[in-house]
């Protein structure tokens, strides 16, 4: 599809779902690819199924609430692989609660994972991108600009890693290292989905409210990721791209009443 071989390839939160589909897409164009999470066994699986794909895998555990655990993972790569082409970060948690019912550290451990953890993530990885060439990708949501019931703490932090990404890109540009966020839509088979959607027939619900009439697949921002990586998106910087099916054009297909009612129901 598109030729990443002799590209290295580092995806934080790798180990499962959307972001371990990214992962095998960049193994499956042949580059070297490194996947970190918290869990040893998730990333150990991962590593050995990037080395069936034919990458030349590795992986660590690493937890990015801590900045020193990111960065002793990062320059382990880098010892191993050089400077760093492609740097995905989708590191996130989530669970629905309304604000009322969401305690302050509740909130925090969200913010913490996937905004706290970005700018963890980006500080680590600067001083190893490949300078100028390497593209950064940030996993956003749709929560970052459609305001949803029971999502406060995953808006908040979503729309505070769309503004790190439009902000570094502005940073970044002068050595030449573009940075986008991905903003996956539904995407089947998902800990995200199970999360939000837990039956069957909320999830073909969802997939109503997609324009194009299906979920998403890992591959789908797989194939998206690659895209930008690549010289095709060589003058693409700073932007917030959704790829899903047309999922945010369609206001999460009425994703907050749903949501709002389904909290409401369990108090
Ligand atoms: P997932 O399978 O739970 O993926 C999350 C990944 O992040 C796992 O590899 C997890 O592994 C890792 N992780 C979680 N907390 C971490 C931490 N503190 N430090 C390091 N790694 C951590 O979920 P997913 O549904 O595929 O979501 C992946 C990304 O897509 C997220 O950024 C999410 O916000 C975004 N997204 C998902 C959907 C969807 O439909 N699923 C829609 C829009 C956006 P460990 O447990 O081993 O740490
Ligand atoms: N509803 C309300 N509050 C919740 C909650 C829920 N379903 N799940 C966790 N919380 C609260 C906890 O009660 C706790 O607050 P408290 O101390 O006031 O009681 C706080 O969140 C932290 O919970 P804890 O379990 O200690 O956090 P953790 O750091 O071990 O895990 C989470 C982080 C909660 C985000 C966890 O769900 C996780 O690891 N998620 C990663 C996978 C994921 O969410 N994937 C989906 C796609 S991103």
């Amino acid at each position: 599809m598109i030729d990443f071989s002799g590209k290295s390839v580092l995806v934080v939160g790798g180990t499962s779902g959307i972001n371990r589909g990214v992962a095998e897409a960049f193994a499956e164009q042949g580059a070297r690819v490194a996947v970190a999470s918290r869990n040893q066994e998730k990333v150990d699986d991962t590593v050995r199924r990037l080395k069936e794909l034919g990458s030349d895998a590795k992986g660590f555990a690493a937890d990015v609430r801590d900045m020193s655990e990111i960065q002793a993972g990062v320059v382990e790569v880098h010892e191993q692989f050089g400077d760093l082409d492609v740097v995905v970060s989708g590191a996130a948690g989530n669970f629905p609660a309304l604000a009322n019912d969401l305690s302050e550290n509740g909130f925090k451990s969200v913010m913490d994972i996937d905004l706290l953890g970005t700018f963890h993530v980006m500080k680590a990885i600067y001083p190893y991108l490949r300078k100028p060439g390497a593209s950064v990708i940030n996993i956003s949501a749709p929560q970052a600009f459609i305001p949803m019931q029971a999502q406060v703490h995953v808006c908040a932090a979503k729309a505070g890693v769309d503004m790190v990404t439009r902000t570094l890109a502005l940073e970044w540009g002068k050595a030449g290292v573009r940075i986008n966020s991905v903003v996956p839509g539904p995407i089947d088979g998902t800990e995200g989905m199970a999360r939000l959607a837990p039956s069957e027939t909320i999830r073909k619900k969802v997939a109503e409210g997609v324009p194009l009439g299906r979920l998403g697949t890992p591959a789908d921002i797989g194939k998206a990721c690659l895209f930008l990586a690549s010289d095709l998106a060589g003058f693409v910087t700073g932007t917030v791209i959704p790829v899903d099916g047309g999922w945010s054009q369609n206001n999460c297909g009425g994703m907050s009443d749903y949501l709002g009612a389904m909290m409401a129901s369990q108090r």
